[in-house]
C-alpha cells in the first residue's frame, strides 16, 4: 500500500527523468528565490519588445539543450581552449538570443545569488516565449542542475531535418518521448525562421527521378526555389516556418496537410497512420494541440542531467 501511494505521489507530483535521480518540483524556489519566475518573465518580455525573433530562438534553444545530455544548459556554454562547445557545432545555424538568458541570469543572481540554475532559466524562458507568442501557459517543474560538459561533436545526436519517420521515432524514443510527443513538439515549427540549407534537399536534386520532392505543393516549392536557388550564396536567405510565424497557432499543421511544410522531417509526420492522425487532429483543434504541446514540453523539459548551479551561464563553475 505504501509503495502504491509513493508511486502515485511520484507520478503526480514529481517529474523525474534524471540519471542522477533528482526530482523536479513546481515549488522548488518558493523559499529560496520566490521572485525568480517573474524576474525571468520580465527579462524575456523586455527582449521581445526589441526583437521579435527572440521567442522562436528561446524555444529552439531549450529543445536543443534537452536533447543533448538532458536540459542542463550545456547549449549555453562557450567553447574553451581546444573544446568546441555545442553552440559552435554544425546545426547551430540560427541559434541566438543567448544574451536574453545572460540578462535574466544577471537579474536573478542579484536577487538570490547562486540559487537558480541556467537550465531552469532556459526552461522558464522557453515557456514565456510560447506565452508571449499567444500560446498556452503552464507551470514549469524546476530544480534542474547545470552540466559541466558541452561538445560540438554531440550535436550529431540532434534529429536532422532530413530524417524519416522511423529515424525521428528512434531519436525521440531514446529520450523517452513518444510519437505523440514527436507530433506535438514539432508544432514548435509554428514559430520562427529557417535558412535555405535546412530544406535544400527537397527543392533541388531531391532524387534521381525528381528534382523537387513530389510531396511538396508545386507552387510552394516554386516560391521556395526562388528564395533559395541551387547555388544559394545569401547566407541569411530562407523563409518563415509558417505564414504566421510570430504567433503560436495551428497553422503549421494546416499547411503541413497541404504539402506546405519546410522539412522532410515535417512531411514525414504524414507517412505513418498514427502520426498523420495526430497532425489532422492538431490542425483542426487548437485546444487538442495546446494541451498535447504542454504535456510534451513538460516531458521533454524534465530530461535532466547536470550537477551544479552555474554562476555564469556561459562558463562552468
Ligand atoms: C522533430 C525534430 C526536429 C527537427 C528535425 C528540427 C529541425 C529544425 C530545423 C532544421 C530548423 C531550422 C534551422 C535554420 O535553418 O535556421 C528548425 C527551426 C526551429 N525549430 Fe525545430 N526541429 C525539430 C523539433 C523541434 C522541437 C521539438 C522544437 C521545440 C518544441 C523546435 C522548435 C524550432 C523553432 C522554434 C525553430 C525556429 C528557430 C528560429 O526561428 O530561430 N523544433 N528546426
Ligand atoms: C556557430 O558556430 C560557428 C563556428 O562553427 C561560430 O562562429 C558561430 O558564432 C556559432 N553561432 C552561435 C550563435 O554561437
Ligand atoms: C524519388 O522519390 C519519389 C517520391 O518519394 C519516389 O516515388 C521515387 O521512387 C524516388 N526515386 C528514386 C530513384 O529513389
Amino acid at each position: 500500500m505504501a509503495a502504491i501511494v509513493a508511486l502515485l505521489w511520484c507520478t503526480l507530483f514529481t517529474f523525474s527523468a534524471s540519471p542522477l535521480g533528482y526530482a523536479l518540483s513546481l515549488n522548488y524556489y518558493d523559499q529560496t528565490c520566490p521572485q525568480a519566475e517573474s524576474t525571468i518573465t520580465d527579462a524575456v518580455k523586455k527582449a521581445v519588445i526589441n526583437d521579435n525573433t527572440v521567442p522562436s530562438a528561446l524555444l529552439r534553444m531549450h529543445f536543443h539543450d534537452c536533447f543533448i545530455r538532458g536540459c542542463d544548459a550545456s547549449v549555453l556554454l562557450n567553447s574553451v581552449g581546444k573544446n568546441t562547445a555545442e553552440k559552435d557545432g554544425p546545426p547551430n545555424i540560427s541559434l541566438h538570443a543567448f544574451h536574453v538568458i545572460d540578462n535574466a541570469k544577471k537579474e536573478v543572481e542579484a536577487l538570490c545569488p547562486g540559487v537558480v540554475s541556467c537550465a531552469d532559466i532556459l526552461a522558464l524562458a522557453a515557456r514565456d516565449a510560447v506565452v508571449l507568442s499567444g500560446g498556452p501557459t503552464w507551470e514549469v517543474p524546476k530544480g534542474r542542475k547545470d552540466g559541466r560538459i558541452s561538445k560540438a561533436s554531440e550535436t550529431k545526436q540532434l534529429p536532422s531535418p532530413t530524417f524519416s519517420i522511423s529515424q525521428l521515432q528512434q531519436s525521440f524514443s531514446q529520450r523517452g518521448l513518444s510519437m505523440e510527443d514527436l507530433v506535438a513538439l514539432s508544432g514548435g515549427h509554428t514559430l520562427g525562421f529557417s535558412h535555405c540549407s535546412s530544406f535544400q534537399n527537397r527543392i533541388h536534386n531531391f532524387n534521381t527521378t525528381h528534382d523537387v520532392d513530389p510531396s511538396m505543393h508545386p507552387s510552394f516549392a516554386a516560391s521556395l526555389k526562388s528564395v533559395c536557388p541551387a547555388q544559394n550564396k545569401a547566407k541569411n536567405a530562407g523563409t518563415t516556418m509558417d505564414s504566421s510565424s510570430t504567433t503560436f497557432d495551428t497553422t503549421y499543421y494546416k499547411l503541413l496537410l497541404q504539402g506546405k511544410s519546410l522539412f522532410s522531417s515535417d512531411q514525414a509526420l504524414l507517412t505513418n497512420t498514427k502520426t498523420q492522425g495526430l497532425v489532422s487532429k492538431f490542425a483542426s483543434s487548437h485546444e487538442a494541440f495546446t494541451m498535447a504541446f504542454v504535456k510534451s514540453m513538460i516531458k521533454m523539459s524534465s530530461l535532466t542531467g547536470g550537477q551544479e548551479v552555474r554562476l555564469d551561464c556561459r562558463v562552468v563553475n
